[in-house]
Formats: C-alpha cells, sequence, structure tokens
C-alpha cells in the first residue's frame, strides 16, 4: 500500500555512512564506559564530568553542550523525568531510582546519539517492566525499517506496541535525522499521525535515531523552570532508549553499538 509522504531528507553516501558508524560507535562506547559509574552515591554532575573527560581525551566534541544553551555535555534522566534532565552535584543515586543517561558525540564532525537505562540498586518489579518495555519498544520501531518503508510505520509500531500494554507513550518529544547535523530531516515521531506533511519514505543511506519516552501512567508531561528537564505530569516514572540507524536495502543496521553487548540492565551481570 502506497502512502503519501512529503517529507524529504537526504540518504548518505557510503563514505558518510561510515563517518557515522565511527561516531555511534564513539557514543556506545563512552556509555560502555560509564556504565560501572552508574551506582548508589554517585551524582549526575559526576557523571558528566566523567563523559566530559572521556570526550576531551579524544578529541571529540559533546554535542548538548551549548546546543540552544544546554549547561551540560550529557543529559541525565531520572525516574519521573522524561528527557532532557540536567547533570548536577544535588542529583545523587540512590538504591531504586532507574536513570536515561543519553549521549551525543561529534567526531570529525559526524554526530553519534544513544541513551540507554540503568537501575540503581534494588529497582522495583513495575520498574523493571517499564525499562523493558522501553526497550522492546524502541526494537518495534527499528524493525520496521527497510527501503520504500516509511517513518509513519515505526511511530505505528511503536505506540501500538506500548499502549496496548497500558503505557503512556509521549508524543511532543521524538527521534529525528542526524549526521553533521544534530537534528535534521525526518523527525521519527513516536506515534502515527497520520499525515502525508509529517511522513517519510525511508530510502537505504538515511540516517536516524528511534527514541521512544515510555511512561507508566499519563504520556502527558511538561518542563521544569530551568527550561529542560521534562517531567511526568502525574510523577510516575518515565523510561527511554535511544539508537541511532542507517537504512539499508532489506532493512536497517544499528550504529550505536556496545562492544561489551549492554542492552539493557542489569549491566555487568551476565
Ligand atoms: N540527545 C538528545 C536527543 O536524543 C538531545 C539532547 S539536546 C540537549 O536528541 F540540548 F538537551 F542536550
Ligand atoms: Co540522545
Ligand atoms: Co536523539
Amino acid at each position: 500500500m502506497t502512502k503519501k509522504a512529503l517529507v524529504k531528507a537526504n540518504p548518505k553516501n557510503p563514505v558518510q555512512v561510515e563517518k557515522m558508524r565511527v561516531a555511534c560507535k564513539a557514543a556506545a562506547d563512552l556509555l560502555d564506559y560509564l556504565t560501572d559509574f552508574i551506582k548508589p552515591g554517585v551524582s549526575t554532575e559526576k557523571l558528566d564530568q566523567l563523559a566530559a573527560e572521556w570526550i576531551a581525551e579524544r578529541g571529540f566534541i559533546a554535542a548538548p553542550l551549548n546546543y540552544h544553551g544546554f549547561p551540560k555535555s550529557i543529559c541525565t534522566s531520572i525516574n519521573e523525568v522524561v528527557c532532557h534532565g540536567i547533570p548536577n552535584e544535588k542529583d545523587v543515586l540512590k538504591d531504586g531510582d532507574i536513570i536515561n543517561v543519553d549521549v551525543t558525540v561529534i567526531v570529525n564532525g559526524w554526530h553519534g546519539d544513544h541513551s540507554r537505562m540503568f537501575t540503581i540498586g534494588n529497582v522495583s518489579k513495575e520498574d523493571r517492566e517499564l525499562i523493558d518495555v522501553a526497550y522492546n519498544a524502541m526494537m518495534e520501531g527499528i524493525e520496521q525499517v527497510k527501503s520504500g518503508a516509511y517513518v509513519s510505520d515505526i511511530g505505528a509500531a511503536i505506540y501500538n506496541y506500548a499502549s496496548s500494554l497500558g503505557y503512556g507513550v509521549v508524543e511532543n518529544y521524538c527521534g529525528h535525522g542526524i549526521g553533521q547535523v544534530f537534528h535534521e530531516n525526518p523527525q521519527i515521531l513516536n506515534h502515527d499521525p497520520k499525515d502525508p506533511h509529517q511522513d517519510c519514505r525511508l530510502r537505504k543511506g538515511m540516517t536516524f535515531t528511534v527514541e521512544p519516552m515510555i511512561n507508566i501512567g499519563t504520556a502527558d508531561n511538561y518542563t521544569l523552570e530551568d527550561n529542560w528537564t521534562v517531567v511526568t505530569r502525574d510523577g510516575k516514572k518515565s523510561a527511554q532508549f535511544e539508537h541511532t540507524i542507517v537504512v539499508t536495502d532489506d532493512g536497517y543496521e544499528i550504529l550505536t553499538v556496545s562492544e561489551k553487548n549492554y542492552l539493557k540492565p542489569p549491566y555487568n551481570k551476565k
């Protein structure tokens, strides 16, 4: 069935995809590195410092820093924070917390964008299930991807999967095209707006993120006074994973692959 899709996005050529592969590998390596430090007693400020040092030592750039005025190098979103949490020394991780750490690394001008959830100490069954659903939702979306499919197929799969399990799917933030620009066309919505003006036909070489935000309760959310931190309206928890991928003829390639094969928590425990 042919759908109308009016958003245009430029595919990358194989040389450019290779540059994306390198940047995305750096993002995955950085999260692998941070994993050992994400435990009770550590502040999100410390995690930001560790990330900033890791990035600077390699001559890379932290894309979030000063991005539209964002003050830190990574985003750290704890519990009811949906996304864009700002690292600070008052946020000290404690038993039972869940946290999303979102890193975007620029390597030779190309962006790799990647986030994972982490559990701190003993986390409730409800929260572990939330994390699983967020991971599975991302993968349900990614599995739609191949040349000739539509961006709306991704959103529809994510939305149907998570909402049928009773979770709130955040609609006012989304994935995005990525390359030499951090956020470019197409937007990768986490639902299907059924609007050709917001849809895009996928072509080999297109690079974008899939990054659904899934809430235990309502999808509704608002931004705190700091103008960044997005929190759930009902104060219930939220989870998110993010991969950067490239479209191939018969499917997709996940570019933000962990060398340590870290997928979802618990990490380090086989
Ligand atoms: N990494 C986020 C994303 O997935 C964007 C963070 S923008 C910032 O698109 F300014 F908040 F860092
Ligand atoms: Co990100
Ligand atoms: Co992103």
